[in-house]
Formats: C-alpha cells, sequence, structure tokens
C-alpha cells in the first residue's frame, strides 16, 4: 500500500476543479482544436515504482501539442549532448510561447527549447540526424507509454500545417540568420505531427516517468537521459516549461512542469512520479486554467514541492 492514497486526493481534486472547467476558452488559432468541448478533465500519476492513479476522463485522448517539446529536446539530447546549447538558449522568455520580437533582437537564437522558436529549432537539429523524424517521435512515445497503436491526429496536423504563418516567419527569421539547416516547411511538417500525437493522462504521465526516475524508464529500465541531462532538463522545464506563466506555475505548484493549447500539463516529483492532467479551458497564456488548479490543489494536498 502506498503511503499516500492518491487515487483518494485525484477524486477529490476532480470534483473540486469542476466549476473551473468552463471558465478557460479553448485555444482558437487552431481551427481543429477550437471545436473541442471545454468540460472535460483527466488527470493521472505515474509513480517510479510504476502504479498508476487516474481520475475523470481518464480513456479520454488529446493531442499532446508543447508537452510533446519535452521529447523533442530529449531525442536531440540524445543525439547532440551540450552542442545543441549553441542554436538554442536556456533563458526563460518572458514573451509568449508565439512570440516573434525577441528573436530578431537575439539573432536567430530562441531563448529556450520550450517557446515555439526554440522547439522548432530543436526539430531543425533533430531533422538532421533523423530519417525519419516522425517515425521515430512516435516509436519513442509508443514504447515509453506501453501502447504500441499510439497515433497522431492527422487533422489537427494538418489544420496546423495550413495555418502556420506565425510558426513558419519563426523558422525563416531563424533560416536568415544562419540558424536552421532544412527546408522550414518540411521541419514544420514533423514539429506539427510531434504536436499532434494523441495519449491520454495516463499514458503521458507514463511516457514521462524517466524525468521523474533520474533518466531511466521505470517500464523497461532502459536509460533515455543522463542523469546530469535529466536533472538539466528539469530545471529548464522549471523556468520555462510554462513560458511567461512559469514563475506563477512555480510559486503555486512547486515542481518543474510543461504546458500544451490543448488543455495538457505534465509536472514532475522527482523520484516520486510523474502527473498529467488535461482540460482545455486555457488561460491566457495559453495553459490551461483547470489543469493549473489541480496541480496547485495536489500539491498543497500532498504537500510536496520539489523544495
Ligand atoms: O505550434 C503551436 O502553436 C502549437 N502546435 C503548440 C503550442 C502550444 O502548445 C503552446 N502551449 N501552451
Amino acid at each position: 500500500m502506498p503511503e499516500v492514497d492518491y487515487q483518494a486526493v485525484l477524486n477529490e481534486i476532480t470534483t473540486e476543479v469542476k466549476p473551473l472547467l468552463t471558465t478557460g476558452k479553448v485555444a482558437d488559432y487552431i481551427p481543429a482544436l477550437a471545436e473541442i468541448d471545454a468540460d472535460q478533465f483527466s488527470i493521472a500519476i505515474h509513480t517510479t515504482s510504476g502504479e498508476t492513479y487516474c481520475a475523470g476522463d481518464c480513456t479520454a485522448r488529446f493531442t499532446i501539442q508543447s508537452v510533446s517539446k519535452v521529447m523533442t529536446l530529449t531525442l536531440a539530447l540524445q543525439r547532440y549532448g551540450d552542442e545543441l546549447w549553441q542554436r538554442v538558449g536556456k533563458e526563460p522568455s518572458g514573451t509568449a510561447f508565439n512570440s516573434l520580437t525577441q528573436l530578431e533582437f537575439e539573432q536567430g537564437i530562441p531563448r529556450n527549447p520550450f517557446i515555439n522558436a526554440g522547439a522548432i529549432v530543436t526539430c531543425d537539429a533533430l531533422y538532421s540526424r533523423l530519417s525519419a523524424p516522425i517515425h521515430s517521435m512516435l516509436e519513442s512515445f509508443r514504447q515509453l507509454s506501453g501502447n504500441s497503436s499510439v497515433v497522431i491526429d492527422k487533422k489537427v496536423a494538418n489544420s496546423e500545417y495550413e495555418f502556420r504563418h506565425r510558426n513558419a516567419a519563426m523558422g525563416h527569421l531563424m533560416k536568415s540568420f544562419g540558424n536552421f539547416n532544412n527546408e522550414v516547411d518540411d521541419v514544420l511538417w514533423a514539429y506539427f505531427n510531434f504536436c499532434a500525437i494523441e495519449l491520454n493522462c495516463i499514458e503521458l504521465a507514463k511516457a514521462y516517468n524517466f524525468l521523474a526516475n533520474q533518466g531511466i524508464a521505470n517500464s523497461s529500465g532502459d536509460r533515455v537521459l543522463s542523469a546530469r541531462q535529466n536533472k538539466q532538463l528539469n530545471s529548464l522545464l522549471f523556468t520555462s516549461g510554462l513560458y511567461d506563466a512559469a514563475g506563477d506555475f512555480g510559486y503555486r505548484v512547486g515542481m518543474p512542469g510543461k504546458s500544451g493549447v490543448s488543455g495538457t500539463v505534465l509536472a514532475v516529483l522527482p523520484n516520486k512520479f510523474t502527473v498529467a492532467v488535461w482540460a482545455p479551458g486555457l488561460n491566457s497564456f495559453g495553459n490551461s486554467v483547470a489543469g493549473i488548479a489541480a496541480l496547485e490543489r495536489l500539491s498543497q494536498k500532498l504537500d510536496i514541492s520539489i523544495f
């Protein structure tokens, strides 16, 4: 028996955040995401000893959007190590996830790998080292989540590609500064496919469990990142995973985290568990209103934090 009744805590949180579900606004800049009903919620914990707890619509699948950027960075760090940091920074941006202005002032080097420009340049790096990047990314999620039939929501990927102008502008701006090696549209297609990978909360918490487990996937025992890289990645998640709301998230939740515009948020409690939450209504920073509230409650109820 675990010391804490995680299931009871998740059930309680699910009831408590229900009134918040309809206070946020679903992302509408990607037409395929605008159709999603905001009144949905799920939360799952996957512990480093392999137990899973879930409450809400546990089977509901959603595209993981920017939460995929963590796997993009992971695969790029596996291939480049510290060399990657010549092309992307490690500092919080203090600007929106899709901001363009800083990128020009800073000569095409994005502030961090989690804002769109940073994730796109990381995809460009990965694109140069993988013969089939979309397949490799999908396989990583299949293996780590334990579900060999994970798929990409092609309707979402196509919708993002069709309305790619802002992300394309970032790619072209980086190319004009010499910080982009492949065709912008090719890299964007891979990037949008990564964002459109579909998982449920249980699979998401499980796939990223290596972040809580010193870089080792607890399901297979395989090392995904070195312990040092894992520490570095978690540190970057803490400072930049929620963009210009990273400070507020850190203050309220006390754990490294990553959000996505589908209303997904992942948080990591080192050596204990990963937790994934999904609630599509967003705040003005593009982060899930009820998702963050749920993680704040989890942190208070379990009295947990990395500090
Ligand atoms: O490129 C985009 O804008 C989306 N595919 C991902 C952005 C995102 O998830 C921002 N997170 N809150």
